[in-house]
């Protein structure tokens, strides 16, 4: 089968730990374009990886190349809509960093374009495959939680916020932790029970904690240069009656023993959650059985790495013309609660969606 030839736009840390990493772990494609405004990171990236790439600058010479099947967006969030448009245009697939876009009428048109140009187009919302929420996933499908009413997402960091790039300032990332670790845990409760239709959002934000540098994982940052929030929370209401609470931050003096993005859920027959430091493949479930309250972690033994699991979806879906495993309709709905927390937090109302 054809070999596929990958253009990738923005070469920072998503790019080189996920994207190219993943994408050479199989022998079907090759990476033939590289773009970055810094050309050196290019530089170093076709070197430490041994590319037969070419190298720009501009983004919309990359989108021109005619070798190139598929371009990978690895850009500030506020740049998501314009490059995958470019590219859209110039006919190729498109895998788009999450968030899909900074607002939900840019992620319509991302969508309308990807049809108009008949190519595919998915969104880096890679959480949803570990081992855990595909055990979780499964056992929703076939029943065993009951009737699920109740969901909460989480991915509490206590001192975790991104200090390189542009995540600190609001006009060049489109906003704070809701635009980073808000569309994981978004998407999780969703994907989980494959339901993404919202009735309303109630949001709350916060941006408490930024003169507080010290013991950051990820290095300091300037408070001079920090307009965005660093915690968000809401209540989200699904058309169905079911309620999902989601939390996230990157910077909060509250414990989360799981470090990652996790969820959990009340069913009428039972609930579970993902707990503890192995939270990517260790569920716990508890119910009332045998006469009485129990709890149990079934062992989970698939070994399911979320990137290549993501990456190894997008380029077959590409070879066989089947669905990408997220489906960019799906990331649109996440963009358009991210959308309504901010609005919410700011006029104090709830959100209602038609
Ligand atoms: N799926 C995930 O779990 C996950 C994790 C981390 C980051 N991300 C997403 O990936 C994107 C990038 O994040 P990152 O952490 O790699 O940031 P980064 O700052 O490390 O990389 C971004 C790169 O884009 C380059 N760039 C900026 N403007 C450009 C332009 N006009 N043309 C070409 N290159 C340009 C920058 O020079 C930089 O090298 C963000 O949208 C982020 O939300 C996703």
């Amino acid at each position: 089968m054809k070999t596929l030839k990958i253009g990738v736009i923005g070469i920072g840390v998503i790019a080189t730990t996920k994207h190219i990493p993943s994408l050479l772990k199989r022998d079907d494609i090759e990476i033939k374009a590289l773009c970055d405004i810094e050309p050196e990171k290019c530089e170093k990236t076709k070197k430490d990886f041994g590319l037969d790439a070419r190298i720009y600058t501009d983004y919309h010479a990359l989108c021109k190349d005619p070798e190139l099947d598929v371009v990978h967006v690895c850009t500030p969030n506020p740049l998501h809509c314009e490059m995958t448009l470019e590219a859209l245009s110039n006919g190729k697939h498109v895998h788009c960093e999450k968030p899909m876009a900074c607002t939900y009428a840019d992620t319509q048109k991302m969508i309308e374009a990807a049809e108009d140009a008949g190519k595919k187009l998915t969104v880096g919302l890679q959480w949803r495959y570990n081992p855990a929420p595909m055990r979780m996933k499964q056992m929703i499908k076939d029943g065993y939680f009951g009737d699920i009413y109740y969901m909460k997402s989480q991915q509490l960091r206590p001192r975790r916020l991104p200090a390189y790039g542009v995540y600190t300032n609001k006009a060049l990332n489109g906003g704070g932790v809701l635009m980073d670790g808000g569309p994981h845990s978004i998407d999780l409760p969703m994907w989980l029970t494959d339901n993404y239709d919202v009735a309303s959002v109630r949001g709350v934000i916060f941006d408490k904690m930024k003169d507080y540098p010290e013991g950051n994982d990820l290095g300091p940052w300037d408070p001079n240069n920090f307009d965005v929030e660093d915690t968000a929370m809401a209540m989200i209401t699904m058309k169905n009656g079911m309620m999902i609470y989601m939390e996230t931050a990157w910077l909060i003096n509250m414990l989360q023993e799981a470090p990652g993005v996790v969820a959990s859920l009340a069913g009428t027959k039972a609930g579970a959650d993902m707990v503890g430091p192995k939270f990517e493949s260790s569920i716990r479930i508890n119910e009332y059985k045998d006469g009485k309250l129990t709890v149990t972690t079934p062992e989970i033994t698939e070994a399911v790495n979320m990137n290549e699991y993501d990456i190894n979806h997008w380029i077959d879906a590409i070879k066989n013309d089947t669905d990408p495993a997220v489906l960019p309709e799906q990331a649109s709905v996440v963009t358009r609660v991210i959308e309504a927390i901010y609005e919410s937090a700011a006029s104090g109302k709830t959100v209602y969606f038609e």
